[in-house]
């Protein structure tokens, strides 16, 4: 039921829309902003606003290729991938952090867009909010702050993301006097590796394909409060093979992939891509290019010297079995040919491997990319 009355309500929503379409002066075509929302592949020091927080990356080795070796919250030793695509689209880097804005931000001329993204996050509420998920994994970052027990903030949830967004849409609505903020503007969404893993590691008894349908669920409730809000052109980025990270190799005796998280990994992507297919033909104007982060991961690590890898198990920066024992903090191990790395710490890509997944979005094949590619996205 609530999905039927949210298919005539979408109904009406886009063909309101086209009337205000009509109206707006023909000659504004609307602006381009880029908004980004997600986990830590794409958190560019959101994270380093929540004193509290334990999923951080704001101390060195972190950010060691950035502009003076600046730790900036990235997971990275430099860029990450949401600041290659932003620079496809002409910008130096990703947006701002939303935490990082003041009341003067959205009235800069070059205000460009926002970033929302916080690493630890997924698609339930819940994922990142204990501190479970991450002790799994290895020695937990140690932080300056002492986290209190009480309610302290390890991350913003993918809800509360949306909810900024909110924010930013109605200032943003205010000071461009009606222009269109919304509608050409581009979503991109790169979410769910840290709700497989804490489904994963925590032995659920729910059913893999019950679990899975809960993520899909989400997803398509948060795409559609997006949508509610304006937001017409999405790029998105599925999970990729999270079970050949460095932290999970080392829970497999051989060295080799968790064949388990490989294989919710896979389920996901083919739940997302019938997800985005059954949006699109709910509401005709919704645009959008979903990305095989699994198909394009795998083709790397299956062949990796053409693209200049000569390392894709052992982490960069960490210390122990594959350098995954431990988190990149700043008595870690840190290797001196980052770019032939695809994994810069336990978890995440290195700059080289970030930059390469965003050209493969931006301009890759429908093998990697569909039915779309980023750049057709853009113009679409
Ligand atoms: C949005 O507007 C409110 C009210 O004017 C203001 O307090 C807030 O700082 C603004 N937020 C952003 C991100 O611009
Ligand atoms: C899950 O099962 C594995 C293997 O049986 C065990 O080592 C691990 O401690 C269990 N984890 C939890 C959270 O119960
Ligand atoms: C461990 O890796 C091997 C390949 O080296 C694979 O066949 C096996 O299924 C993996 N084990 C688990 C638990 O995923
Ligand atoms: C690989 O590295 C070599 C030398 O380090 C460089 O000339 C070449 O452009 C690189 N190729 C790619 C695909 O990055």
């Amino acid at each position: 039921m609530a999905n039927k009355s949210w298919v005539v309500l979408s109904l009406v929503l886009c063909v309101a829309v086209a009337v205000a379409v009509a109206v707006v002066s023909a000659s504004d075509p609307g602006l381009q902003l880029i908004f980004v929302l997600g986990d830590s592949t794409a958190d560019v020091g959101t994270n380093n606003f929540l004193p509290t927080s334990m999923v951080r990356a704001d101390f060195p080795h972190n950010g060691i290729d950035f502009p003076s070796s600046k730790p900036t919250g990235r997971f990275s030793n430099g860029l990450n991938s949401a600041d290659f695509l932003a620079q496809m689209l002409g910008l130096k880097r990703s947006p701002p952090p939303f935490l990082s804005l003041n009341a003067k931000s959205l009235r800069k001329k070059r205000f460009s867009g926002v970033n929302f993204a916080s690493g630890g996050s997924g698609l339930l509420d819940i994922t990142g909010k204990t501190s479970l998920t991450l002790m799994k994994f290895g020695t937990p970052v140690k932080t300056p702050v002492v986290a209190p027990s009480g309610n302290r903030q390890n991350v913003v949830s993918l809800t509360e993301q949306i909810q900024q967004f909110a924010t930013v849409k109605r200032n943003l609505t205010a000071i461009k006097g009606g222009r269109r903020v919304t509608e050409k503007s581009l979503f991109f969404i790169s979410t769910g590796s840290n709700d497989l893993f804490g489904y994963y590691h925590s032995n659920s008894s729910i059913p893999k394909e019950e679990f899975l349908s809960s993520l899909e669920l989400a997803y398509e409730n948060h795409l559609k409060s997006l949508i509610d809000l304006g937001a017409r052109k999405f790029g998105i980025i599925s999970v990729a093979p999270i079970g050949c990270c460095p932290s999970q190799r080392i829970h497999n005796t051989t060295g080799g992939c968790l064949e388990g998280l490989n294989e919710l990994a896979l389920a996901f992507h083919a739940r997302l891509d019938a997800l985005m297919l059954k949006l699109s033909s709910e509401c005709k104007d919704i645009k959008y290019a979903l990305g095989n982060a699994f198909e394009m991961t795998v083709n790397v690590i299956q062949n990796p010297f053409p693209f200049n890898f000569t390392q894709v198990e052992a982490a960069c920066c960490g210390a122990g079995k594959l350098n995954a024992e431990s988190f990149c903090i700043p008595s870690a191990k840190l290797c001196s040919n980052r770019n032939n790395y695809l994994f810069w710490d336990l978890f995440h890509p290195t700059q080289a491997a970030s930059k390469l997944a965003a050209v493969t979005l931006f301009s890759g094949g429908t093998q990697f990319v569909t039915p779309i590619n980023f750049a057709q996205l853009a113009k679409a």
